[in-house]
């Protein structure tokens, strides 16, 4: 079995678990989960989400017609989260190699990862086609942007570490759920809705699979799964950050109520938490305890931090409206 090439042993002595030990040792949960995986999830086919009908030639070779935003059924909001998730399915090439060197390619953890591969690289070929033949977005900027954001690759935050890679993943396949679900209700039309629904499904499902492995890590390494709960949750930050204009886009995608802090806390980071009992996790040594009580203070901060939000986009939408009433 492949084995990822860094083993750190932190701070915690001779006791510490290496990744190689983890990944042995997490083996036959991988294998469970996958087979437990295997059976929820149901074939679906991109293609029939698409309504081809719509579609006709651009310009170009082709000497169709060129692409400009009246063409566009999605709302404004819409089509920039639509570009950011699509940009962010697309980096998959990177994804799988950092999870094939982390995993490896054999055994339970090889099937899970090609299998995984597999079921993402849907997401980006059915949402691609459905921007296409739809044009809701400038077909021209969405490539360069493509090329723009795979020619940087994607490096994890989290390749020095095997349990902070799995929590990582956890919660940002959650993430990803989320994001997916509500562009959908905000893009404005009915059909994108059902297909990043779709989408969405099989996301929520990735995440219950880490997340059942992470619960794993937390019975066989407490103090180091803890840790790497704590550094996840504290410096969590999106896979598509370094697509061409993501501030921007972050910005309008946290007022327009797509993916925010308070979303963040509530619809991704807690649901997990409570459900592995983080906080109620006993038999800790000081390394875990001191992890367990970081996240408890960053947690009721982010919290805070949530709520000034919900506060200052809740006055930007009011004078948005006034605006718009006195125009
Ligand atoms: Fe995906
Ligand atoms: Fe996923």
């Amino acid at each position: 079995m492949t084995i990822a090439p860094v083993q750190r042993t932190a701070s915690l002595g001779s006791s510490a678990w290496t990744d190689a030990r983890l990944i042995m040792a997490l083996e036959e949960v991988v294998e469970t989960e996958l087979n437990r995986h295997l059976k929820v999830a149901k074939d679906w086919m991109p293609h029939e989400f698409i309504p081809w009908s719509q579609g006709r030639d651009f310009d170009g070779v082709l000497g169709g017609e060129a692409w400009s935003v009246e063409q566009s059924r999605v709302t404004p909001l819409g089509r920039v989260s639509l570009v950011v998730n699509l940009l962010t399915e697309d980096n998959l090439p990177s994804y799988h190699h950092e999870i094939a060197t982390m995993f490896g390619r054999e055994g339970a953890w090889g099937t899970w990862v090609h299998r995984w591969t597999a079921e993402e690289g849907r997401h980006g070929i059915a949402i691609r086609d459905y921007l296409l033949a739809t044009r809701a977005v400038d077909p021209n900027e969405l490539e360069r942007a493509r090329m723009s954001h795979m020619s940087e690759g994607f490096e994890s935050d989290n390749s020095h570490s095997m349990l902070h890679s799995v929590a990582y993943v956890a919660f940002q396949e959650l993430a990803t759920r989320i994001s997916h679900r509500n562009t959908g209700h905000f893009a404005g039309d009915p059909l994108c809705d059902q297909l990043l629904a779709k989408i969405a499904n099989d996301e929520n499902l990735h995440m219950v699979f880490y997340r059942n492995l992470l619960k794993a890590a937390l019975e066989i390494a407490p103090d180091q799964a803890m840790r790497a709960i704590a550094d996840v949750v504290t410096d969590f930050r999106m896979p598509g950050h370094g697509i061409p204009g993501f501030e921007r886009a972050a910005a309008q995608i946290a007022i327009g109520g797509v993916y925010n802090l308070r979303i963040h806390h509530d619809d991704v980071l807690q649901p997990v938490l409570r459900h592995l009992k983080v906080m109620e996790v006993g038999g800790l040594g000081p390394d875990g305890l001191r992890a367990q009580d970081e996240l408890g203070a960053f947690l009721g901060g982010l919290d805070a931090q949530a709520t000034k939000f919900d506060e200052r986009q809740a006055a930007l939408l009011a004078r948005r409206a006034a605006r718009k009433a006195a125009q």
